[in-house]
């Protein structure tokens, strides 16, 4: 099997292709590299005979073509893909997730390449106060980056509806694992207790998430790929569901840190109060996750620990300018007693 996997220098696209490798895929790794995007993430596959990588846009048109050339599958995981990003700046996530998704079907269809498999979010959903969305439930997306997603998934099932593409959209929950990069809120929260830096918690930190371990993520993108009906969503959830103080008081015991580094800073706008997926779908293909999340994240933060190389150039740079322009203010609006 031949597989064109967009994104694959990041953090579940790198995972992904780690994978796809182990079980003796050929893969052609497409990759803009933009701040999220790390060849290091890929350099122990790299010398792989099935490995190549293209450095390339997803908008790029003929770049794309060439890149598609004899394959059976796309895997669609390029990206913008931070909600505070988009807020501060939305223009690239529609440029990306929106223009460069449809850039890709149209040469997937042209290039008969096969199946091609929207790596998507839960959060094209919206929030959801009680119970768990299906895939048959309308979107209502809330930040510029869930709308980007939601857009980049309504063009996928046109194709399919349209032109007969096979096309399957994957819907996961919030990943965490090794090479996220720490911009979200577990890299960002153990990095920064390792280096006894405040934790910014937005609001009051209720807000709760379900939680999957990486290696689930992929495994339930490779089982609707390989045996996902045609035109169909399929919801990834890990099914571990937690308010974020509760994440960031389990980073602080893992990291020996202290509560008084939490911080409670004033809330992302537009923030969702609560994510849940029913994941009935794919398990009727067989997936269920296999991690649990106590033992997946001690494991996450032993790697973030042991890995400084990994992380200390990357908060550096660009990213404390980003960190300033996302932070600066809001520490000093510290919603002190929030909870
Ligand atoms: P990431 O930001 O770590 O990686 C994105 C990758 O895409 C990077 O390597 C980047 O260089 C590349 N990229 C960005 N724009 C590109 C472009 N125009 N052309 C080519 N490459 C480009 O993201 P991630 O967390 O690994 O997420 C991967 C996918 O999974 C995204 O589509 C995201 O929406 C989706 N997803 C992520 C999560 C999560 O919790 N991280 C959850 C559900 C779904
Ligand atoms: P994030 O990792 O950005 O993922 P998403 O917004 O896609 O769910 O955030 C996860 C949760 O953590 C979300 O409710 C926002 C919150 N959060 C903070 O409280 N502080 C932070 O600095 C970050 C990055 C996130």
């Amino acid at each position: 099997m031949r597989l064109l996997v967009t994104g694959g220098c990041g953090f579940i696209g790198s995972a992904f292709v780690h994978m796809a490798i182990a079980r003796g895929a050929e893969v052609v790794n497409l990759d803009k590299l933009t701040y999220a995007g790390n060849l290091a993430n890929v350099e122990d596959v790299a010398g792989e005979p099935g490995y190549s990588f293209v450095h390339a846009d997803i908008g790029d048109a003929d770049a794309v073509r060439e890149a598609m050339a004899g394959v059976d599958a796309v895997v669609n995981f390029a990206a913008e893909s931070h909600v505070d990003r988009s807020i501060l700046d939305p223009g690239e996530f529609i440029r990306t997730d929106v223009l460069g998704t449809a850039v890709l079907l149209g040469a997937a269809r042209a290039a008969a390449a096969g199946r091609f498999v929207q790596v998507s979010t839960d959060e094209v959903y919206g929030s959801i106060p009680s119970g768990a969305f299906h895939e048959t439930d309308p979107i209502s997306p809330s930040s510029p980056y869930s709308a980007s997603k939601a857009g980049g998934d309504l063009q996928v099932l046109a194709w399919h509806r349209t032109y007969g593409v096979d096309v399957v959209v994957t819907r996961g929950s919030n990943t965490f694992g090794p090479r996220q990069y720490p911009e979200k809120l577990i890299p960002l929260f153990v990095t920064n207790a390792l280096d006894g830096r405040p934790l910014p918690v937005y609001g009051d930190g209720m807000q709760v998430r379900d939680w999957i371990y990486v290696d689930d993520h992929c495994e339930g993108i490779w089982t609707a790929m390989t045996r996902g009906e045609p035109g169909t969503v399929y919801n990834v959830g890990g099914g571990y569901e937690a308010p974020n103080l509760e994440i960031t008081r389990r980073i602080l015991e893992l990291t020996d840190a202290g509560e008084d580094l939490i911080r409670y800073v004033e809330d992302r706008p537009g923030h969702d109060r609560r994510y849940a997926l029913d994941t009935g779908r794919l398990r009727g293909l067989g997936w269920q996750p296999a991690r649990a999340f106590e033992e997946a994240l001690a494991e996450t933060v032993a790697w973030y620990r042991d890995r400084r190389e990994w992380w200390e150039p990357i908060k550096s740079g660009e990213y404390r300018r980003y960190y300033e322009r996302q932070y600066g203010e809001r520490q000093k609006t510290t919603t002190e007693g929030a909870c």
